[in-house]
């Protein structure tokens, strides 16, 4: 039960690096679990989630050796169609993705039913739906999902709704199958691009990634390969909006600024003046921030993933903000927290109308997902005074380094054990 404590109101300069994406190498992970070979894969994030991947895989088989802090070698030889640790599943969203690699690889799995962060329901009907057109039966029994087949052959898949994960399994079972698979209203998003780009690399032969058609011709073998996993997009947007929280200036690098479109977008509005090279920018924020509305949207739209972070800072913005969460149906739990800082904002359904407030006041709070603790970092260091923020595990499943990376800027920001803790507040 580690804390984060944090003075807020230093001005943060400096540039802080921006480690691989999360959500890419939660879907690479188990891709290269396809493989003939071995695959030797770059730039990961050094974060819990990629550790409980690691774990999952290692579980059912898979050699997972790691070379340095970011680079880990995945080796598929030993893996069986078995299935995994529950214990693991149940506290990571992404382990529905053996469901598409162990069926891509053996025409069979059985999984748990995922867990990870809380936002409300979270179906895999659109997963169900791709893997029965391509050919596989599935059940669900006493919280597992079962899908086999005898072969795997392609097929049209239109998706009901744009879902980042149906079209992550979809693509992991339709690479080996036999035939021609199109998904329509697929996800767009630069993960799915750095996931179809991976196993191309591989020896697949997929079409459309980072459009809304993906076309996957299926292949006999996939072979090991070397891959860089793409920077993550939400690291990099929260440290931009971490700049104009506390009206610092700061630089994000090891970044494609493309991928940040829609958040830069959003902080220009604010106020915060944006200046863009070729792999970083640059944000220098402003004491006014000015109000702005926000609706969460599927990629290229504004990320669900940056709704707290974005909402955590038109807390302070002059005026009345709205914020409607147009992904998820229950990802403003973390806005109780706020208030307890003193933001003013009342949530009706989807929509959070934020009423700017001059100042937050730093307080004891509880991370209640990973973005949720973002959000609440932001308000720490902006807020006057101490915020302490518990639970902090969910922040470390998605953020590496993020203490030290906030403290190289210039935070008064540490983490600390509860038996410090104690003796600090006690
Ligand atoms: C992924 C991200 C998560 C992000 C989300 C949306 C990972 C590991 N997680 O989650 O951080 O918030 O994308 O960008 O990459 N839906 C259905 N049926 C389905 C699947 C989804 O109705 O079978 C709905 C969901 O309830 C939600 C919407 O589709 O309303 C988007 O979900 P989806 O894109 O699938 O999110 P995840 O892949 O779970």
């Amino acid at each position: 039960m580690d804390k984060i404590i944090i003075s807020g109101r230093k001005k943060l300069h400096g540039k802080v690096s921006i480690s691989g994406a999360k959500n890419a190498a939660l879907a690479i992970l188990p891709a290269a679990a396809l493989s003939d070979g071995v695959c030797r894969i770059e730039n990961v994030p050094n974060i819990s989630d990629i550790t409980l991947m690691c774990k999952l895989l290692e579980n059912i088989g898979v050699n997972v050796k790691m070379l340095n802090k970011s680079t880990i070698e995945i080796d598929p030889g030993n893996m069986r169609c078995e299935v995994a640790s529950y214990e693991i599943m149940r506290n990571i969203r992404a382990s529905c993705y053996l469901l598409g690699a162990l069926l891509g690889k053996f025409n069979e799995s059985k999984v748990y039913l995922p867990g990870g962060c809380d936002f409300g329901i979270r179906p895999i009907d659109q997963h169900l739906k791709g893997f029965k057109a391509l050919g596989a039966d599935y059940s669900l029994d006493a919280g597992m999902v079962q899908v086999r087949c005898d072969k795997l052959t392609g097929s049209n898949v239109y998706l009901d709704v744009v879902s980042v994960g149906a079209t992550v399994n979809i693509l992991l079972a339709a690479v080996k199958a036999e035939g021609l698979t199109v998904i329509e209203n697929a996800a767009r998003e630069p993960h799915i691009v750095d996931l179809a780009n991976f196993l191309n690399c591989m020896g697949a032969d997929i079409v459309g990634a980072g459009t809304d058609i993906i076309k996957i011709r299926g292949v006999k073998t996939l072979s090991g390969t070397n891959y860089s996993i793409i920077p993550d997009q939400i690291e990099a947007g929260t440290y931009l909006t971490i700049a104009a929280a506390t009206a610092g200036d700061i630089t994000i690098e090891n970044i494609t600024p493309k991928h940040l479109e829609s958040i830069t977008a959003k902080l220009k509005e604010i106020g915060v003046e944006i200046y863009e090279y070729g792999d970083s920018i640059r944000a220098k924020g402003n004491e006014d921030l000015k109000k702005c509305n926000v609706k969460t949207m599927p990629h290229p739209g504004f990320p669900t993933d940056m709704q707290p972070q974005i909402t955590s800072l038109l807390s302070r913005a002059v005026g009345t903000s709205i914020v409607n969460e147009a992904v998820w149906d229950n990802r403003f739990r973390y806005i109780e927290e706020l208030r307890r800082m003193g933001a003013n904002i009342s949530v009706d359904g989807r929509l959070a109308v934020i009423e700017g407030v001059k100042d937050l006041i730093g307080a004891p709070v509880k991370a209640t997902d990973l973005r949720a603790g973002a959000a609440l970092v932001i308000a720490g260091l902006s807020a006057k005074g101490k915020t302490i923020i518990e639970d902090i595990k969910h922040i470390e499943r998605g953020y590496e380094n993020m203490v030290e990376k906030l403290q190289s800027i210039g935070a008064e920001i540490s983490k600390i054990r509860e038996t410090d803790t104690q003796e600090e507040v006690g």
